[in-house]
This record gives structure tokens, C-alpha cells and sequence, in this order.
């Protein structure tokens, strides 16, 4: 019996392929695609068993261990090749998913084969599952997977990632077997899709063809919940980063430039031999500059490197064909002796090869037709530690939601593309810094085990027993109406040095939607920060059913009650309190920005400028100049006659009106006068909304600081700006309250009473 693992990867190949030389002697290659870049060192990481196929016909080998990886080979026979590989996978599945981007052909054969071999890969991840493994299956080739295992295996923990989009209802509903492949899909507890439109496309399809309960993040299926997200894809940023800063990989990128002639721009392409890529359309674009005259050969030189792929795919050979044909028109009308204007590469290199291409080109393009992520994309700009070198990345592809420095393009738009490469030839370094800078920054920090891990984590929350609901919250669960309200900072998202990085713990904005979409149930945040500014952070649109009151409850939203607004006399207030914080901070010798946070400033003071407000940040001092600047602004700038001065967690804050989360929890009152409160929160500013708690509400409060609190208030060494909030009544509802230590704690407590909420408003 084979060796049994308690994580198991599941995909169509395995990492390397099995190839046979005409010698007969066997040898390992690293397998192509997206897929295996972005997997390989997940499981390198977390160890594991990977089954998949190993490239070649007939008998599979025997299990086996490369490089720490635990192999399983499933064995294909040359019809489940044509059929289920070459057929259904990638004749139907691969262009219908990317907006059929060539005709989708169905064949009834191809289907069979397609389930007949799925049954084949779920057998196998069964045999090598440990009890209650975590079995992650991958793409669009194993879509059925999922439920087959579930039904031999019902311990297992099952993930899915599809790597490439998830089409509309419009063309999805094209395939015959539409409803069995979501049924497929549905046998795993979590679901992940590179974007939300693939995401909120498969939660249609569910509802529309199956008819099943959904909401925006899962679909409930008999007694179990599915949960489908997006999971934008990553690679190892580190890993390309460092080689890209190898000697030997810059001497080879000077080489690389020496062997093309020295050209003043080499621009770059690197794809799969895949019709999605556009590669025949940057072609055309390529043709159309040199044709114009806007570049010259010599001057300007296009490397094209393509993988050869599916080659056996008609869509494939056409391909080939077709680009082939295009690089010799154009090196027939445009080369001179010995300059060639492509250069046509159809091979596969090794990174550290891909490494140096990427240093040495000046504008990559990345030209997709539709692509679920693209790791090319995303490779590049690890690559450019030195900060050089453009991106011109095609708004189809995923990746274009998070590079926002690329230049980007409709590559359908020839005369579009044509402006933009232009523009990326001739951009200012400096500007052309900037992007790779923040292109980078994005990519460093979310790179593949960071995308593993959340992976995983949200699939070990998704499938953990449930914890019994705390005492108080019970009655809540089944009250007629509930209000669900919670401070923001500490209690949803975790402190950080920068707030403008104050990201919400994981599952926060599901847990919101979740209750929101109950029945009787409201949800509010009510937070010291400007709504909007909340709202980008947990991603909250317009549409979502959440009421955020901003500033302690000075901004209102419209369909709560009126806005309020500053008098002239407040206005001068603040701007008094602003110019004596500065005056203070500048006597005090303390660096201060009165702008957002960014990573690269030091020690320095943030003085937020809100508009009912000014709050001074130290969290980014020592402890001891912490206190000094605390000290000097609360005996200067917050003495002002007319304000009311709130201590924080490392923020002073002086407002120039008297509203409080008091108030904020009084207008929700007035507009649901039965309902019952469920009020979480972490700090200060959070007691005055734990002051207005009557007897069947339940506060929950996150980490120590105000358990601390009430104990220093005890003792009579609480300072005299927190102790006149702890009124009785407050005192009574936080002593009475259920604690909670994290924002983690405080997300999967509002899960467990949406599902005990949601089963009783069933009963
Ligand atoms: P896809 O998954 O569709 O192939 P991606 O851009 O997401 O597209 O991933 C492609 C992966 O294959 C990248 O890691 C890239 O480095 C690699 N790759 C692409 N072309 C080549 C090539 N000619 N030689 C070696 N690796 C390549
Ligand atoms: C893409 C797909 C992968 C596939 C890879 C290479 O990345 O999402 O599932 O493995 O292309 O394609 P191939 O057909 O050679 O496995």
C-alpha cells in the first residue's frame, strides 16, 4: 500500500515529465505552465504527495521521491491522451473558459473519457490520503474530482484551485455536462478562482442551473456549506528576486544584449505556444511600428521565446503555423545581414536563463487574450530589483488587477497596442521606476506560500467542527431582530505600525456578508476611521448590505439619519488644534508627516487630519519618545476649549465635536427599537458604545486592553480620560462581557453565530 500523506496535490501533471530519448534512456524535465511554477514550492514547503500524470503513455511509474518531492504517477494510455487530455480538456474546456477564444468542440467520447479518467486521479488520492488529509485538486482537467473523492472519503478536507477564469453563465451554459462539472466542483468544501468575477460567475451557475442556495461567497449544498473565492495566484518572488542579482545571471543578461547586436530597446515575450497568449496579435503590432517607421530594426529588436505546447491540438498546430508564417513576413521585409528584427525562440528554458532574459529586456509584453492569472507577468517584475524595465500587460489577464504599474492594454486594439509599446519604450526612468516599485512592492508581498497559506488556512476554518456558541450569545441567535455591530481596528483587523495597512483578518468581510444576508439581521461598523476609508479596507462596495458610521459616529450613512457637519467655529477649531500639533511636534524636535503612512518612513508621528478631528499617531516611536509626544500634545494642542480628547491604542485623538460610538449606537437604536445588540470592540472609544447596552444586548470585547482597563480602574490607576467613561453601566456590561483574545477569534465567534443565527431563523 502506498505511503499515506496528510497534505495531497492533485493535478492533471506532476512537477516533471518522464522523457525518453531515442537512446531509450529515461530521463526528468520540469513540466510547463503556471501551474507547477507556482505549486512546486508549496509543496517543497509543506511536504506532501503530489499525484499526477508524468507525461508519457501506457504503465505509470512507481511512486517515487525527486528533490523532497513524494510523486504518484496516474498512467494515461494514448486514448485518455486524445480523449480526456487532448480532447475535453484542452478542445473544450481550455477555449470555452477563456472566452472561447477558438471554437470549443464537444464530443460526446470526449466526455466519458474525461469522467472515466477523473474517477481514475480520485481513486488514486484516495489510496494515498492519511485520514482527514487535506487534498487540494487542481484545474479545469479534474473538475470532478472533488465529489467522486467525497464519496469514497467522506474525512478527507477538499480544496480546489482552478488556475484558469471561470466563464459567465452565458458561455458556460454552452456545455452539455454543465450540471454534472458543477456538481463535480461542488464535492469540495472550498473552492478557490484567481479573480472574484470567477468566483461570483460559479456562484450564478450554481444558483441558475442547479438550484442552489448561494450568497456572495458560498453555496449551500444539502447539510454543508461550500465556500467559493478568489485566490489570486503567485510565485516564489523571493527566489527570482535573489537569482536576478546572481553575477552569473547579470553577465549572461549583458551577453544575451551582445549576442542580439547591442540594440538600444529589446523588447520581450515569453509565453506557452498557446492561441490565448496573443502572441500573433503583438506580432501584427511588432510589424505595424517597423512598417510606420515609429522603430528600426537595429535600434529596436523584439526576443520571442514560446514553450511548445499541446501540440498535438489542431487550435495548437494552426497556431504554430500562423505565428511562424508572421516572424519570417516580418524578417523578410524588415531584416538586414546578420539583424534579424525577431527573434524566435521555440524552446524551453531553465529560470535562471528566463532570469537574464527578463534583466535584459526593456519592455516585456505580456499580451493575453484572456489568461486566469499570468506568471510571466508577475515573474518579470521580480526579476528587476534594479528597478528597470516596463511591463505592457493586457487587461484581460489577472494579474492586471494587482500590477497597476504596468501600462495596460486591449490587445484586440492593434492601434492601441501599437500607442502603448511606444510609450513603454519611451517612458521616463523615473516614471518607469515608480511602476516597477509598486509593481514589486505588490507581488513581494503576496507571493506564492503567502497565497498557499491563505489557501489553507481558509480551508482548515471551512472544514474545523464548529465550537459551541459562548452562553450569552444564544439568545441573540434566535431574537427577533439583531443588530450586529463592531469597531474596526483591533477588533476586525489586527494593530500594524502602518494603519494604512490595517488589513481585516482573514474571512472578516465573509463573516459581514454572512450575517447581512440573514433574515432580521443588520450589520454596522462603527469606527473612528472615515467610512470610506474602512470600507476600502475590508472591501466593502456600495451594494453590500453594511452600515458604516465614520469617526466615532459623526459620519452617518443616508439611510440612517441626516449628515452632520462642522460650524464655522468647529472648522477654526480644528485647524487651531492642527497648526499648535505641529508647533508642539517641531519644538519637541519629533519628525511628523501629516499624510498617510508609507513603509519607507522611519520613526516619525502620522498627524491624521480627519474631518471632525486631528489624531496623532506614535506608534511609530520607541516607547519613551511615545510618551513625550503623548505628554506634550495632551498639555498643549488637546487643552483647547471644545474638544473632546479620546486616548487610543498609541493615538491621541482631538475632536472638535462631542459625537461618540455612544451616539452612533443610539441612532441605531432609534431606527430598530426592538432589536437586540451584539456589540464587539477592543479599545477606549469602544466603551461609550458598551455604555448604551440594555439588559438582552451581549458585548463582546477583543484582546486585554480593556479587561486590563477595568483592573487599573479597580486599582484607581487608570488615567482620568478612560476612567469618566467607565460608568457603572459600562462597567457592568464589560465585566459581563464574552472575551475573545484576536481579530481571528473575533471573525470565526461572528461565523459561529451566523450559522447558529441562520439555523435557528430556520426553525
Ligand atoms: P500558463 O500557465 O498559461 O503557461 P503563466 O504565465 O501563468 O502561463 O505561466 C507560465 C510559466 O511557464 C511561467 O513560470 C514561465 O516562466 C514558464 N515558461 C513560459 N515560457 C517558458 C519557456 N520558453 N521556457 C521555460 N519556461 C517558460
Ligand atoms: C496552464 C494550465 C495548467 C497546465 C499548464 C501547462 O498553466 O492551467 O493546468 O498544466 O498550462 O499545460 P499542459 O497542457 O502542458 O499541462
Amino acid at each position: 500500500m502506498a505511503k499515506r500523506n496528510a497534505l495531497v496535490i492533485v493535478a492533471n501533471r506532476l512537477p516533471v515529465d518522464q522523457i525518453t530519448a531515442e537512446d531509450g534512456t529515461q530521463s526528468w524535465q520540469r513540466s510547463p505552465g503556471g501551474l507547477v511554477t507556482a505549486l512546486e514550492p508549496v509543496v517543497a514547503k509543506h511536504g506532501g504527495t503530489w499525484v499526477g500524470w508524468a507525461g508519457s503513455t501506457g504503465m505509470a511509474p512507481a511512486p517515487f521521491t525527486l528533490d523532497n518531492l513524494s510523486l504518484h504517477p496516474v498512467p494515461l494510455t494514448a486514448q485518455d491522451i486524445t480523449e480526456y487530455y487532448e480532447g475535453f480538456s484542452n478542445g473544450t474546456l481550455w477555449p470555452l473558459y477563456h472566452d472561447a477564444a477558438a471554437t470549443p468542440k464537444y464530443h460526446r467520447r470526449w466526455w466519458d473519457r474525461y469522467v472515466e479518467v477523473n474517477h481514475r486521479f480520485a481513486q488514486a488520492a484516495a489510496d494515498v490520503a492519511a485520514e482527514g488529509a487535506v487534498v487540494w485538486v487542481q484545474d479545469y482537467q479534474l473538475q470532478l474530482v472533488p465529489a467522486i473523492l467525497r464519496k469514497r472519503r467522506p474525512d478527507l478536507r477538499i480544496g480546489f484551485f482552478l488556475h484558469i477564469p471561470f466563464p459567465p453563465v452565458e458561455l458556460f451554459s454552452q456545455l452539455p455536462s454543465r450540471t454534472q462539472l458543477l456538481e463535480g466542483l461542488l464535492g469540495a468544501d472550498l473552492l478557490g478562482f484567481q479573480h472574484p468575477d470567477g468566483a461570483h460567475n460559479f456562484l450564478r451557475l450554481a444558483n441558475y442551473l442547479c438550484g442552489y442556495e448561494t450568497d456572495r461567497t458560498g453555496v449551500i449544498v444539502d447539510d454543508r456549506r461550500v465556500r467559493a473565492e478568489a485566490f489570486p495566484i503567485s510565485i516564489d518572488f523571493a527566489q527570482i528576486d535573489k537569482l536576478a542579482q546572481d553575477p552569473n545571471v547579470l553577465a549572461r543578461a549583458a551577453q544575451i544584449r551582445e549576442e542580439l547586436g547591442n540594440p538600444r530597446q529589446v523588447i520581450l515575450g515569453v509565453d506557452r505556444l498557446d492561441y490565448i497568449k496573443g502572441i500573433e496579435k503583438r506580432l501584427k503590432a511588432f510589424r505595424e511600428l517597423l512598417d510606420d517607421g515609429d522603430i528600426s530594426v537595429g535600434d529596436t529588436v523584439l526576443v520571442q521565446v514560446a514553450t511548445p505546447s499541446r501540440e498535438r491540438v489542431e487550435h495548437y498546430q494552426e497556431l504554430r503555423e500562423e505565428i511562424e508564417r508572421e516572424v519570417g513576413r516580418i524578417n523578410g521585409e524588415f531584416s538586414e545581414l546578420g539583424t534579424p528584427a525577431v527573434h524566435y525562440l521555440r524552446q524551453s528554458y531553465d529560470i535562471a536563463e528566463l532570469a537574464a532574459l527578463y534583466r535584459a529586456a526593456d519592455v516585456m509584453l505580456v499580451t493575453p487574450l484572456r489568461d486566469g492569472m499570468n506568471l510571466v507577468a508577475k515573474e518579470y517584475v521580480s526579476a528587476r530589483p534594479d528597478l528597470g524595465g516596463t511591463l505592457v500587460l493586457s487587461e484581460f489577464t489577472g494579474a492586471s488587477s494587482e500590477l497597476t504599474g504596468a501600462f495596460l492594454v486591449n490587445p484586440y486594439d492593434i492601434d492601441g497596442m501599437k500607442r502603448i509599446i511606444i510609450q513603454a519604450l519611451r517612458t521616463d526612468p523615473t516614471e518607469g521606476k515608480a511602476r516597477m516599485s509598486a509593481m514589486r512592492e505588490r507581488v513581494a508581498h503576496h507571493d506564492v506560500t503567502m497565497w498557499a497559506a491563505e489557501f489553507l488556512t481558509a480551508l482548515h476554518e471551512q472544514t474545523r467542527p464548529p465550537e459551541p456558541l459562548p452562553g450569552p450569545l444564544v439568545p441573540l441567535a434566535s431574537a427577533q431582530d439583531v443588530w450586529v455591530v463592531c469597531d474596526y481596528d483591533g477588533t476586525l483587523s489586527p494593530f500594524v505600525d502602518d494603519p494604512t495597512r490595517a488589513l481585516p483578518a482573514p474571512g472578516a468581510y465573509s463573516a459581514l456578508m454572512e450575517l447581512a444576508s440573514l433574515p432580521h439581521t443588520q450589520v454596522a461598523l462603527a469606527t473612528g476611521r472615515p467610512a470610506a476609508v474602512v470600507r476600502g479596507l475590508l472591501g466593502l462596495t456600495p451594494d453590500d448590505p453594511v452600515s458604516v458610521l465614520g469617526m466615532h459616529g459623526f459620519e452617518i450613512d443616508a439611510s440612517l439619519g441626516e449628515p452632520l457637519s462642522l460650524t464655522d467655529e468647529q472648522q477654526k477649531l480644528r485647524e487651531q488644534v492642527r497648526a499648535h500639533t505641529i508647533t508642539t511636534l517641531e519644538d519637541l524636535g519629533v519628525p511628523f508627516v501629516q499624510r498617510p503612512l508609507e513603509e519607507k518612513d522611519g520613526a516619525v508621528v502620522y498627524v491624521e487630519d480627519k474631518p471632525n478631528s486631528v489624531a496623532v499617531h506614535v506608534r511609530r516611536l520607541d516607547p519613551a519618545q511615545r510618551e513625550n509626544v503623548l505628554m506634550a500634545i495632551s498639555n498643549g494642542p488637546a487643552l483647547h476649549e471644545g474638544l473632546a480628547v479620546t486616548p487610543g491604542d498609541m493615538v491621541l485623538e482631538m475632536a472638535v465635536t462631542q459625537v461618540s460610538k455612544g451616539d452612533a449606537m443610539n441612532l441605531l437604536r432609534k431606527n430598530a427599537p426592538d432589536a437586540h445588540f451584539l456589540v464587539l470592540g477592543d479599545d477606549v472609544t469602544d466603551i461609550d458604545a458598551f455604555a448604551t447596552l440594555q439588559s438582552e444586548d451581549v458585548a463582546v470585547i477583543v484582546d486585554r486592553r480593556l479587561p486590563d482597563m477595568l483592573t487599573a480602574a479597580r486599582r484607581g490607576t487608570l488615567r482620568p480620560a478612560v476612567a469618566e467613561r467607565l460608568t457603572p453601566l459600562a462597567i457592568a456590561h464589560l465585566s459581563a462581557a464574552v472575551t475573545v483574545p484576536d481579530p481571528a477569534a473575533a471573525v470565526a465567534l461572528l461565523k459561529r453565530f451566523a450559522s447558529a443565527r441562520a439555523q435557528e431563523l430556520e426553525k
